[in-house]
């Protein structure tokens, strides 16, 4: 298949210019094709549960890089330490294959983990990591839907996290208001998220993103960005966005600090006190 290379020269890349040649590239349906990577760069809106291959795929990947969970458990085990919490409560939307959810358990031994997914498949293969982990006896597994928890959960938990599932989510402020809601006093709730908007990664992200399509330097790397790239483009929200549904979470309930920041590797994190 022939594809058009669109992509301007890098320098001084324009954000609207990125934006319309990757949208340009993603809807002409050759983006993976152009690079040599065949079906990776999934098409589809990135807002829904992941399952079948799709879900095994993730896992397997997953399993393979501890070092993309371990920031986040030095978080959550950081934030329980300076809140006293020795047996923690800990409660992971969007758990997946519950990978992030098992390393918590075993970083904190008295914690109680409890992973929520709206894919199935993902709950049954989340129940063969925690049998791996030797932590099936401190974890919980729910199917349920993130924008559906109630809008006063208070006191499921008294710490919840997320990973890279908020691109995923209809009606940001209103979820983030929900899943914060579940959080204890003195706990509190940390997201995360590696998807961003191209717009949002400065002229350096812009242009390492640009190069490599202009060079079709496919590497494992740059198969990563390709694929986080057209996701976020699809669907993820703007740091202003997150920053907007932070607000919308401090009209609602009572938080002592809210931080909205990009973090190292491009990723969105937002944190709540409650
Ligand atoms: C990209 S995966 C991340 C999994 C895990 N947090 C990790 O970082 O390894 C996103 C997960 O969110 C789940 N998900 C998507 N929408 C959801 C919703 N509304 N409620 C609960 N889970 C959801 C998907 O099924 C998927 O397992």
């Amino acid at each position: 298949m022939m594809t058009r290379l669109l992509i301007p020269a890098t320098a001084g890349v324009a954000r609207h210019a990125v934006d319309d040649n990757l949208r340009a590239l993603v809807e002409g349906g050759g983006y993976g094709t152009y690079l040599g990577l065949g079906q990776v760069v999934s098409l589809s809106r990135d807002d829904e549960p992941i399952v079948g291959d799709e879900a095994s795929e993730f896992s397997r990947e997953a399993a393979h890089h501890p070092e993309r969970y371990r920031p986040i458990v030095r978080f959550v085990r950081d934030l329980c330490d300076r809140a006293g919490l020795t047996a923690p409560r800990i409660l992971d939307f969007g758990c997946g294959p519950a990978i992030l959810s098992a390393m918590i358990a075993r970083a904190i031994p008295a914690a109680h983990v409890t992973g929520v997914d709206l894919s199935r498949d993902m709950l049954t293969l989340a129940a063969g990591t925690l049998q791996s982990f030797g932590v099936a006896g401190r974890m919980t597994l729910h199917h349920h839907d993130a924008r559906l928890v109630a809008r006063e959960a208070d006191h499921l938990a008294d710490v919840v996290v997320s990973r890279n599932m908020l691109h995923r989510i209809d009606g940001l402020g209103d979820t983030l208001t929900r899943m914060v809601s579940a959080a204890r006093p003195r706990g509190g709730m940390a997201c995360f998220t590696a998807f961003r908007q191209v717009s949002d990664l400065g002229p350096a992200g812009q242009a390492a993103f640009v190069a490599a399509v202009r060079e079709r330097r496919v590497t494992r790397d740059v198969e990563n960005l390709v694929r986080s790239f057209v996701r976020a483009h699809l669907s993820a929200p703007s740091l202003e966005q997150y920053r907007k549904a932070a607000g919308t979470v401090a009209r609602h309930l009572n938080v002592r600090e809210v931080r909205v920041w990009a973090g190292n590797n491009n990723n969105v994190c937002l944190y709540f006190q409650r």
